[in-house]
C-alpha cells in the first residue's frame, strides 16, 4: 500500500505546493494521500490564521485530485507541536505495511537531519523532493528520489509579504482560495480595510508603497520580509489624527515621547510616529518589538537604529510615491548602501525641515550628529 504524504504549514497554499503535489501524485501513484497541515500554536504562531481556515484552503485546492486523498486533521487532534517521525508513525498503525513517501520541497531537504529523531523517518519512508533550479547537492544518507522536472521558488511568507504590502492577493495561490482569503480578511487584508478608512487615499497609497519599498530593501539587507512589510504598511497608521488629537491620544495612552511639550507647542505632526507604534502593538497586535520602534523611529531616527529602522527611514522618503527629485538618488543609493542613504535621507529631511521655516527637533539634529561621527 502506498501512502503519500504532504505536510506542512500551508500558511497558505499556494502554487509551488500544487505543483510538487501534482507531480508527486502522477509519478509515485499512491493508494491514498495524507494531506497534513501543520497545527500553529495560537500563541507562538507566525501568522494568526487558524488551522481551519487552512484547512479549508487545502480542500478547496486539491480535492480535485482524487477521491484518495485525505485531509487530516492529525496535528490538531494531537493539540501540539508534532514531529515528522510521530507522523510517519501514525501511518505505520493506520496501515498495513505501508509504503510511506515523505513528500517535501528542497529548502526541507538539507534541513532533514535536524529533524527530530530522523532515523525513524529513513527507517519507515521514502523522501520525495521537489527540486529547485539551481540545486545540485543529493543527499545519499537516506532514501531519497527527485521528482522529474524543476519546481517554482515560491513560499508561503513571500504570500503573506505580498498581501500585508499592497492588499492584493498575488497570482502565485491557486485561484480556488483567494475568496477564503478575502471573506475572512487573511494575510493582512483587515488592516488594508482599516486603513483605507482612517488614511486619506494618498497615504494610504503612500504607505502601500514604503512597504513594497522596505520589502525590496530587506532581501538586500537581509531583514524577515514580513517584519520589513509589517513596519512599512502601519508606519503612518497614526497619520490621519490631527495635531491636537494626535496630543490627546499620547496623553490618553501614556505615550513616553522625548522632548513632549516642545513638539506639542511646535510640531505635533511630528507625534504620529510614536502613536503609529502603539497602534500597531495595541491595535494591530504587532509582537516584534523591532517593528513597533523601528515605526516609532520613522520620522526622527535615533542613535540606536536597527537595520530595520534604517530601511523603515529611508523607505519613507524615498518611496515609490515620492515624486520631489532626490527621491530617485535615495532609493538607488539605498539599493547600494543602506547607511549612506540614511545619511542622505537625514540630510534631506532636515534641510527641507529648515526651508520650510519649521522647528528642528532636537532628536533629526541628533541623528545627524551622530550619523556625521560615523561618517568620519
Ligand atoms: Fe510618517
Ligand atoms: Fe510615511
Amino acid at each position: 500500500m502506498k501512502v503519500l504524504v504532504f505536510g506542512g504549514s500551508f500558511d497558505p497554499v499556494h502554487k509551488g505546493h500544487v505543483a510538487l503535489f501534482r507531480r508527486a501524485m502522477k509519478v509515485i501513484a499512491p493508494d491514498v494521500a495524507h494531506i497534513v497541515p501543520a497545527y500553529h500554536s495560537p500563541f507562538k504562531a507566525k501568522s494568526p490564521t487558524p488551522f481551519r481556515l487552512r484547512m479549508k484552503m487545502l480542500k478547496q485546492t486539491f480535492a480535485k485530485f482524487g477521491k484518495n486523498i485525505i485531509f487530516d486533521d492529525y496535528e490538531l487532534r494531537q493539540g501540539g507541536k508534532t514531529y515528522t517521525y510521530q507522523l510517519v508513525q501514525y501511518l505505520q498503525k493506520r496501515y498495513a505495511h505501508p509504503e510511506i513517501y515523505l513528500l517535501v520541497g528542497t529548502d526541507c531537504l538539507n534541513d532533514l537531519h535536524n529533524w527530530k529523531n530522523p532515523q525513524i523517518i529513513f527507517d519507515h519512508a521514502t523522501v520525495v523532493a521537489g527540486k529547485r533550479k539551481g540545486y545540485n547537492e543529493n543527499p545519499a544518507q537516506f532514501k531519497h528520489f527527485f521528482l522529474p522536472g524543476f519546481f517554482p521558488k515560491l513560499s508561503s511568507s513571500r504570500v503573506r509579504a505580498h498581501i500585508l504590502s499592497c492588499g492584493d492577493i498575488p497570482n502565485t495561490v491557486p485561484a480556488q482560495i483567494t475568496d477564503t482569503i478575502r471573506k475572512n480578511k487573511l494575510y493582512g487584508l483587515d488592516v488594508h480595510e482599516w486603513l483605507r478608512a482612517h488614511l486619506k487615499p494618498n497615504r494610504y497609497l503612500h504607505s502601500c508603497k514604503v512597504a513594497e519599498m522596505a520589502a525590496v530593501l530587506s532581501d538586500i539587507y537581509d531583514v524577515k520580509v514580513e517584519t520589513a512589510v509589517q513596519a512599512g504598511i502601519l508606519h503612518d497608521a497614526g497619520k490621519g489624527f490631527s495635531g491636537p488629537e494626535l496630543i490627546d491620544f499620547c496623553h490618553t495612552h501614556k505615550i513616553k515621547v522625548p522632548f513632549f511639550e516642545d513638539i506639542c507647542r511646535q510640531e505635533p505632526s511630528l507625534l504620529h510616529s510614536f502613536v503609529s507604534a502603539w497602534l500597531a502593538k495595541h491595535h494591530f497586535g504587532v509582537k516584534d518589538s523591532q517593528v513597533v520602534r523601528a515605526i516609532a523611529e520613522h520620522t526622527l531616527g535615533s542613535l540606536h537604529m536597527s537595520v530595520l529602522s534604517k530601511i523603515l527611514f529611508v523607505a519613507d522618503i524615498s518611496s515609490k510615491d515620492r515624486k520631489y527629485k532626490d527621491a530617485f538618488l535615495i532609493r538607488n543609493l539605498a539599493l547600494q548602501d543602506l547607511d549612506k542613504a540614511l545619511l542622505y535621507a537625514a540630510n534631506r529631511k532636515l534641510l527641507f525641515t529648515i526651508d520650510s521655516q519649521k522647528w528642528l527637533c532636537p532628536l533629526g539634529i541628533d541623528l545627524w550628529n551622530h550619523l556625521i561621527k560615523q561618517e568620519k
